[in-house]
């Protein structure tokens, strides 16, 4: 029985419970989450009460043992969670990099295609999401449109490496360091030729999202779909300090300041939304069982930046894989170089991960306007708590004196029991 029927017949008994404890109101409220799965009521509703509900649905022992015992056999996953302009390209490169690995860069850019195009599918784009996760969390890629969709963008000639174990053998005829590689050899795709490398070829999936592709932009979503006995999933939720990541965005065009510049409209609206869903998906992962907080993983980004190797070996660690002496030296190589090393072989300015990873970490603390660090400041103080980045609170010489870090070793996250 999978652990998703397991959680269904629970939960026909778990809202009734509440009913008679809570009020009528309450009773309503969980009945409609649970029997009838609106997504505007989902939205609305306290993430604490989803989380508490959802904390007793799993926590049963039956569930455990289930668990327990299929944790051996079940496929693999690790998804990475996390918010545009926050490494993640980097952190997705530092599995794409272990042979072990069928990593798969940004695939849910495929089902927000998907959902655009009316002519393939009326389906929400939540429906998609799902149904393309509960099959690439068993190495399944059956929907043909998915199927088309995932050939050319992973095939395009502007970032070839995006996936190696996508352009590398069963797939392509030659490996990507044989000089003979062309993306151009490459075998037409089918869904049994990506399911079998996948399945046969490599022993973990990494799969990097981006908090936006996301339905309800929370973590919730992606451990539903992964609520089964035959896939394990973990979650690398990576985290950058807002400072860094809301001006990156606004240069990337992930939103524009309009009218009065002076104001900072959107960069407020933007700040107020970032900081929003990175607290409320830590408030989920911390309220989680405990069995399920130890598969996830909290990684600050300027600790891989300050020391890319030593973080290297928690990252592997955390996922079961050893740490191979050619991912220490590329790692090594890549966080030393600059941004004006990024070639055609690396694609495109977003994609290409070389970059002097402690300048970039700090880079942000002489580019940024302090009045923009302000407005940052004001609407994210709570998570920059949580996760322990320090305010400088409009302090000149804070800022510009580099010597003193301002994210600390010791934060309100880091006792809650994730990995
Ligand atoms: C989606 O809906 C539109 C409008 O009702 C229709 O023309 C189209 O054929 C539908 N597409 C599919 C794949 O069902
Ligand atoms: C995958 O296989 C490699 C090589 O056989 C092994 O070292 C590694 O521990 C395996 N990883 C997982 C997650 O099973
Ligand atoms: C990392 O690179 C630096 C300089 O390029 C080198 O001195 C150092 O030995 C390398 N460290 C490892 C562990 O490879
Ligand atoms: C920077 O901070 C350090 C440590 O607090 C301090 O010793 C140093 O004088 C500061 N430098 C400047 C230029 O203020």
């Amino acid at each position: 029985m999978t652990l998703r029927r397991i959680l269904r017949r629970h939960l026909r008994l778990t809202p009734l419970r509440i009913c008679l404890i809570g009020s009528s109101f309450m009773c309503f409220f969980f009945l409609g989450i649970f029997t009838l799965p609106n997504k505007q009521q989902i939205r609305r509703a306290n993430i604490e009460d989803i989380t508490d509900t959802y904390k007793e649905m799993l926590l049963t022992a039956a569930t455990r043992r289930k668990l327990a015992q299929h944790s051996r056999t079940a496929r693999k996953n690790l998804i990475i969670v996390s918010h545009g302009r926050s490494g993640s390209s980097l952190m997705g490169d530092i599995f794409n990099h272990n042979p072990s690995v069928f990593y798969m860069y940004e695939p849910l850019q495929s089902a927000k295609r998907i959902t655009k195009d009316k002519s393939n599918t009326n389906e929400s784009y939540s429906n998609i999401v799902d149904k393309f996760l509960t099959g690439v969390f068993r190495c399944k890629f059956d929907q043909p449109e998915i199927l088309a969709d995932i050939e050319k963008y992973y095939r395009k000639p502007d970032h070839p490496r995006i996936s190696q174990a996508i352009a590398s053998p069963p797939l392509c005829p030659y490996k990507l360091t044989d000089s003979r590689w062309d993306p151009k050899l490459c075998y037409p795709m089918t869904s049994a030729s990506l399911e079998s490398a996948c399945k046969d070829n490599y022993n973990l999936t990494v799969i990097k999202v981006l908090m936006d592709r996301i339905p309800e932009s929370n973590i919730k979503t992606v451990l539903t779909s992964c609520n089964s006995f035959d896939v394990d999933c973990k979650i690398l939720f990576l985290v950058r300090d807002p400072r860094a990541v809301i001006p990156s965005s606004r240069s990337f065009g992930f939103f524009n300041e309009k009218g009065n510049k002076d104001a900072l409209q959107n960069t407020r609206l933007f700040s107020y939304k970032l900081c929003k869903e990175t607290e409320e998906n830590l408030v989920f992962i911390r309220k989680l069982p405990d069995f399920l907080r130890k598969r996830i993983k909290l990684q600050r980004y300027e600790d891989v930046a300050m020391d890319p190797l030593k973080e290297l070996s928690g990252l592997y660690d955390f996922v079961g894989l050893p740490v191979l002496e050619s991912v220490r030296k590329w790692l090594n190589e890549t966080t030393q170089l600059s941004r004006s090393d990024c070639n055609e072989k690396d694609g495109a300015q977003a994609t290409c991960t070389k970059d002097n990873a402690r300048v970039a970490a700090n880079r942000w603390r002489w580019k940024v306007h302090p009045h923009d660090i302000s407005v940052i400041e004001y609407y994210c103080a709570s998570v920059m708590r949580l996760v322990g980045y320090r305010t400088v609170d409009r302090s000149y010489e804070l800022l510009a004196n580099v010597t003193i870090p301002l994210s600390t070793h010791d934060y309100e996250a880091k006792n809650w029991g994730l990995h």
